[in-house]
């Protein structure tokens, strides 16, 4: 397994795999891998020839105030993850070889960043879309893997690949969990221990609501209002938001129907936590 720092290298190895006819399997992260990564890491290893993953801690995706600077880092526990992984490649640049020049140039897609942490952190997927676009460029993969963890994010660079042409599979996996339902994430590393159980109420109000649509209820707002009732009713969460939306183009829905994703941002103590879960209406 190799480490990358710098992209003129990354391209020479993408470019001499790809003219040798390999197809290059790519999982984009910021590091700090769990379950959740390694999952992307094993279906992206069996599907291509060479698995590539990038660990960058990406600026521009950082509002003012939020942890840019605390996000936790281990490059050497990542590296070894990622070769018991199967991993050929690692790219972990530095933020000044990704943004010699501050960044000009971004990539946003308007109408799917305007709902859910769209618009709890303005800016925020302008950053993704414009970092992935740049590592899509630099890795030049054929497939890149994607949790429904982040399902607007998925959402978003789907869209951005369908509609700037860019000829790269997006696949999407699903969440991975402790054994008690917490949705990995690297921020989870942050919790206190009444925090950590106090972040079990995510889960646990996904499942309610999941259960409420199997008892028949279809009003958006009724499940919206027992899911914050649930999370609010925990001492150490503050909701940012808890939304019921159609899970194709993320606006709000008036009714159930088909596929809505129910998404939730929550604080933990000072952590900040989203979950989601696809709410399937099978009416026949
Ligand atoms: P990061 O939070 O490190 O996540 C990297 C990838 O792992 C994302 O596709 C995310 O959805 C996926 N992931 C995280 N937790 C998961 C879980 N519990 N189950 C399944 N997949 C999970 O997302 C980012 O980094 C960045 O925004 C990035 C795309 C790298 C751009 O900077």
């Amino acid at each position: 397994m190799k480490i990358i720092t710098t992209i003129s290298e990354m391209q020479e190895h993408s470019d001499r795999l790809r003219n040798e006819g390999d197809r290059i399997g790519f999982v984009p992260t910021m590091g700090f891998l769990h379950e959740g990564h390694l999952s992307l890491m094993r279906q992206a290893r069996e599907e291509n020839h060479i698995l590539v993953v990038s660990i960058f801690v990406n600026p521009t995706q950082f509002g003012p105030g939020e942890d840019y600077d605390s996000y936790p880092r281990d490059l050497e526990m990542d590296a070894s993850l990622c070769r018991e992984a199967g991993c050929s490649l690692i790219f972990t640049p530095d933020a000044d070889e990704m943004y010699p020049q501050g960044n000009v140039t971004t990539v946003s897609v308007p109408d799917l960043t305007e709902t859910l942490c769209g618009a709890s952190r303005p800016g925020h997927f302008d950053g993704v879309t414009t970092v992935v676009s740049k590592l899509f460029n630099i890795v030049r993969p054929h497939k890149a893997y994607f949790g429904l963890k982040d399902f607007q994010q998925y959402r978003v660079i789907s869209r951005m690949v369908q509609d700037l042409n860019m000829n790269i599979h997006i696949i999407g996996l699903p969440t991975v969990r402790e054994e008690d339902g917490l949705a990995m994430s690297s921020r989870n590393a942050y919790l206190y221990n009444d925090e950590r159980s106090g972040a079990l109420t995510l889960s646990r109000s996904l499942d309610a609501a999941r259960e409420m649509v199997s008892k028949g209820i279809r009003d958006p707002r009724v499940i919206e209002e027992k899911v914050t009732g649930l999370i609010e009713s925990e001492p150490t969460t503050r909701i940012d938001y808890v939304s019921v939306v159609d899970a194709d183009n993320l606006t709000p829905l008036s009714t159930l129907e088909d596929r809505a994703l129910l998404a939730l941002a929550v604080f933990v103590g000072d952590t900040r936590l989203i979950d989601n879960a696809v709410l399937e209406i099978n009416e026949d």
